[in-house]
């Protein structure tokens, strides 16, 4: 069924430096969808990598003294080893230095060439390589003596050379046609605005090979040209996909793209020049452009060339990986920019992890284990209390799949915090421990009940904090093929009488 597969991109990161937060944002956050997508019956194909051609890394080889290749397998191998200390779950990593990525991209060309969309001229104006991107005269301005793009505040240089041309102009009134058919295709909507705006503003042809310099996929048949990296770095979408043999059961099963992760500095890339390079080549654009909000220090962008980066790999030595997807999921979501810290991070991880969700966990599971022997069995006589905790709930999840597939990742946190919230009120009022004696049918269908919560809260923030949620979906001995969303559609997850394993505690609390 076409419709079961789901295929979901993060941006392939430049190897121009260490990874920082950024990053690690960008990379989890398209994880959490992904794993989502596999816990609701999706087949899932979720491709990372890095973005290896261009003058930004020829510069960067040159600085580290060494030849652009033997620079891009060190720095990609670091970009690969993140994605395990991230606990990313993809499935495949693509460089745009391999074989499979240049017969893609050669492809991609030659039906750009044949479809009349690209010719040869001059080009004559700025460029930022910092960006890797051009500029019009009205994005420039001048800040101490040099010449700054607005949109993104990098050095440009003004650049005159043979290059040849995509006919973006052309493409105008057909992307406007596109947005407006898929009201979805970029998101949160207020992106989508301002990508309408700026078509609308009118499309100038975009150079699509540079001469100046050499490190890049050479334009077939013209050795002096390499392509724009920009046009190479967006064709690893399809490359992971084994385009161009458009035959290949991959292919058939994941093209289009479902859902591109990106964040927001390169959604002018991905939601004008992508979906028309594809337009141009017959081929379908992809479903959904989510542009994430930044990470802030302070007022600004958090990057390499700002100096202000918190190095992801501290935080997870110091604080654990958990802890560190759900305060950045938590923390910056929807679309808009987070300001993260040290402080908002211990106060989160207190909050919501140790003295909520870990709380309920480690308040239940010793108490069963203490007076019931690590087991509990439920009968039919639920009370008025029962009902209206199941109903609460179930008014919760409701619309959990529809906050996930419109990438609104903060709404469902809430929600599932929510639950976990409501379920430790539900045991303080009902006080369990005082109906040893005098009810225990009572007492276990309370416990029973607080279970079942305990696993549905895991289920739902497995996407977020794999570790911790397995390891309570462990100890309740729910096997790994039935951690999956069918709850969602009324199904029981624990059996009527169940039996615990123990549990270790699951978050420090930090004082
Ligand atoms: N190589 C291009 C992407 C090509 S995709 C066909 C690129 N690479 S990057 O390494 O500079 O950035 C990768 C991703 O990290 C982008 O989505 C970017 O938005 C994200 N982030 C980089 N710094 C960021 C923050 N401070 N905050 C959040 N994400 C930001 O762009």
């Amino acid at each position: 069924m076409k419709d079961k597969n789901f295929f979901i991109t993060t941006p392939i990161y430049y190897p121009s430096g260490v990874p920082h937060m950024g990053h690690a944002y960008s990379s989890i956050i398209a994880d959490v969808f992904a794993r989502f997508k596999r816990n609701d019956g999706y087949n899932v194909y979720f491709l990372t990598g890095t973005d290896e051609h261009g003058l930004k890394i020829q510069k960067a080889a040159e600085k580290a003294k060494l030849d652009p290749l033997t620079y891009c397998n060190n720095i990609s191998k670091i970009f690969k080893d993140l994605t395990k200390k991230l606990n990313l779950s993809n499935n495949d990593f693509i460089r745009t230095t391999e074989k499979r990525h240049h017969e893609s991209v050669n492809d991609l060309w030659n039906r750009l060439v044949k479809s009349g969309d690209i010719y040869l001229s001059k080009y004559k104006g700025w460029y930022s390589v910092s960006d890797e991107a051009y500029y019009n005269e009205d994005e420039i301005i001048e800040k101490n003596g040099k010449k700054i793009s607005t949109f993104s505040g990098s050095i440009v240089d003004w650049v005159e050379e043979e290059s040849f041309f995509f006919k973006l102009s052309s493409w105008q009134d057909k992307l406007l046609e596109f947005y407006n058919e898929n009201k979805k295709f970029i998101l949160p909507l207020s992106r989508r605005a301002e990508v309408i705006n700026f078509v609308k503003s009118g499309l100038k042809d975009l150079s699509v090979s540079r001469t100046s310099f050499s490190w890049g996929i050479k334009v077939p048949d013209n050795n002096k040209h390499v392509i724009y990296v920009w046009l190479d770095a967006l064709t690893n979408y399809l490359s992971a996909v084994n385009y161009p043999n458009i035959q290949d059961e991959r292919y058939k099963k994941f093209w289009p793209a479902s859902l591109h992760v990106i964040g927001k500095d390169i959604l002018r890339f991905h939601a004008i020049y992508w979906p028309a390079f594809l337009l141009a080549a017959k081929i379908e654009p992809p479903k959904r452009i989510f542009g994430h909000g930044w990470i802030l220090s302070g007022d600004e962008k958090m990057s390499k060339s700002k100096g202000n980066i918190l190095n992801p790999l501290e935080i997870i030595k110091n604080y654990g990986i958990d802890e560190m997807r759900y305060y950045l999921m938590k923390e910056v979501s929807h679309g808009s920019d987070g300001n993260i810290s040290l402080n908002s991070l211990e106060n989160c991880i207190n909050s919501d992890l140790a003295n909520n969700y870990g709380n309920l966990c480690q308040r239940i599971f010793s108490f069963i284990k203490n007076n019931c022997n690590n087991s509990v069995s439920r009968n039919s006589n639920f009370s008025e209390s029962d009902k209206k905790i199941i109903k609460q709930t179930n008014d919760l999840t409701k619309d959990l799949r529809d906050l996930m597939d419109n990438q609104n990742l903060n709404n469902y946190i809430k929600s599932v915090i929510g639950i976990s919230f409501l379920t430790n009120k539900y045991i303080n009022d009902e006080e369990p421990w005082k109906l040893k004696k005098s009810n225990i049918d009572k007492m276990n269908n309370i416990l029973h009940i607080a279970l079942e919560q305990i696993a549905k809260i895991s289920i739902l923030l497995n996407p977020i904090i794999p570790m911790a949620s397995n390891k309570v979906l462990d100890s309740l001995n729910i096997k790994p093929e039935n951690r999956n969303n069918s709850f969602l559609d009324g199904e029981k997850i624990i059996p009527d009488s169940i039996n615990l394993s123990s549990l270790n505690i699951l978050f420090k609390k930090i004082n």
